[in-house]
């Protein structure tokens, strides 16, 4: 591999699954991660193995998957996660376990409470115990930024010479700006003596929203490893988006001579899936996948861009795979037309899948003319309709004229119909009263969000529900041309996935 090659490592199915509520199942793991095999992601950090026996099975269902792509687990400096991340890896391709432990003053007294020297030691006996099940190790000193630079130096030394291969930086609390980063990597080549014997990863969390632009100068000092997510997503403000560090190489390449491997084509796609699985809408305005990315809004603008792409765009819609031309589908579409554009969105999806969203898109060209991209995406990647509960009808009653919305909705619940009427604060409120009177009352609404699938008035609504139930947080998705259908959708999916969830951690009670 050049020296000039940066290794994109993505975490999304872990940091990104870190935001509240981006809980993510491994059906919706493994989804993800065939994408960021597809695109060419060089390490997929596929969760934490220790955190929950889902976590775990997840881990080791995109080990399974996934051949080309290293998988990695994360695991804290302690034996027992240092084993459960070599056990959820047994079966992969190629497998990282990635060990890590805070070094910064702050954590290490409160958090830790540790004194310096015993961090060393567990940090060099915990790289040591995973390179016993495994030859690829990276190891994190964690809120690295704000470790006293003696110590920080100390600990990759050991890291290194413990087996390390990796050796990750993370700005754990988004605090450092990009000249200070710049220089904390090229003390670290300066003055750690084996430097050479490790790649230098950096992971910089937004809290400032400097993450692209710290990534991007520690690349700049030497670094080689970027660790990032889709759109974005993350612990708190999130970390590095990996759009925006891939974009930034490919198209400043004159001031950043730098290569990825990644197939940028794929950005979008990529994007969209991580959004709809989350329920993490994209902001319009977001760098590279934005719906107003590649938009131009003034007469100035489309003018020049009229007259010559390069006026108002520094790289090409296509590069990410927004497609300009939307080809649109509508009720006389047939299998071959909808399976040519399922090809052109890049979607390899089996015969039965085709046929269950052809059979999807059909009923949705009933009810809504024209079909764009966005409303195909939604059809794959739209799982509500599935679990023990099925929404079979709703009925509201609200307006200028009516004192308080009143819903009425039928529920299938394990075959057997019930209906519930209920009132609420407006018609969403209600619908969401009368589902919780047909289920259980011990959840609660933490988020709920809707967005346009494409534009229009006719344009298709996805809602997103985030329900908490005992410390447990999952998002349901709903889709429809009716928003309080798909509202009402999105709460019922919810209530599945706490279903799973719940039953997930009544049998690792059991076990
Ligand atoms: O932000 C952080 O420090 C982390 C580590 C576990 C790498 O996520
Ligand atoms: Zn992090």
């Amino acid at each position: 591999m050049s020296n000039n090659h940066v290794t994109i490592f993505d975490t999304t199915l872990r940091d990104g699954e870190q935001s509240p509520g981006a809980s993510m199942t491994a059906d919706d793991k493994v989804r993800i991660a065939k994408i960021l095999e597809e695109m060419r992601v060089d390490v997929i950090e596929a969760g934490f193995p220790a955190a929950s026996p889902g976590d775990f099975a997840a881990v080791e269902a995109v080990a399974g998957e996934v051949k080309s792509s290293i998988i990695c687990g994360l695991a804290r400096a302690i034996r027992a996660d240092i084993d459960q991340a070599g056990a959820a890896l047994k079966h992969a391709v190629r497998g990282r376990i990635h060990t890590f432990i805070a070094t910064s003053p702050l954590h290490m007294r409160y958090k830790l409470q540790m004194e310096p020297y015993k961090v060393y030691e567990i940090a060099i006996e915990s790289v040591k115990r995973a390179r016993n099940l495994i030859d690829d190790v990276e190891w994190s000193a964690e809120d690295a930024t704000r470790s006293d630079p003696d110590f920080l130096c100390q600990c990759v030394e050991g890291a290194i010479a413990a087996g390390a291969r990796t050796i990750n930086i993370p700005d754990t609390v988004g605090y450092t700006i990009p000249e200070e980063h710049n220089a904390l990597i090229k003390m670290l080549f300066n003055r750690v003596p084996n430097i050479d014997k490790a790649v230098i990863s950096v992971h910089c969390h937004n809290d400032l929203g400097l993450a692209v632009a710290n990534s991007l100068s520690a690349v700049q000092a030497g670094a080689r490893q970027v660790e990032c997510t889709i759109n974005g997503l993350g612990e708190r403000a999130g970390n590095a988006a990996l759009e925006e560090i891939v974009m930034a190489l490919a198209t400043r390449r004159d001031r950043m001579p730098f290569t990825t491997g990644v197939n940028s084509e794929m950005i979008a796609r990529a994007s969209q899936t991580v959004s709809a699985i989350t329920g993490f809408a994209v902001q319009p305005n977001k760098a590279i996948v934005g719906a107003n990315a590649f938009a131009h809004e003034s007469g100035i603008h489309q003018d020049g861009m009229l007259k010559h792409r390069g006026t108002y765009e520094i790289m090409s819609p296509a590069s990410v795979g927004v497609k300009t031309s939307n080809l649109v589908l509508g009720k006389h579409s047939g299998r071959a037309a909808f399976k040519s554009k399922l090809a052109e969105m890049g979607y390899a999806l089996g015969e039965n899948a085709v046929e269950d969203a052809f059979t999807r898109f059909k009923a949705l060209a009933d009810r809504k003319r024209e079909i764009h991209d966005g409303d195909i995406a939604s059809l794959i990647d739209d799982s509500a309709g599935e679990g023990r509960i099925k929404l079979s009808a709703l009925e509201i009653t609200c307006g200028t004229r009516i004192t308080q919305p009143v819903a009425e909705v039928e529920l299938e619940i394990e075959g057997v119909k019930r209906t519930a009427r209920a009132i609420g604060d407006g018609p969403v409120d209600a619908a969401f009263n009368a589902i919780k009177d047909l289920t259980t009352r011990t959840q609660h609404l933490r988020s709920y969000q809707v967005q346009a699938v494409t534009g229009g008035t006719d344009a298709q609504a996805r809602a997103a529900v985030r329900l908490e139930e005992n410390g447990r947080s999952v998002t349901g998705h709903g889709t429809d041309v009716d928003t309080l259908v798909a509202s009402a959708k999105a709460y019922v999916d919810a209530l599945n996935r706490l279903t799973l969830r719940r039953r997930a951690a009544r049998a690792a009670a059991a076990e």
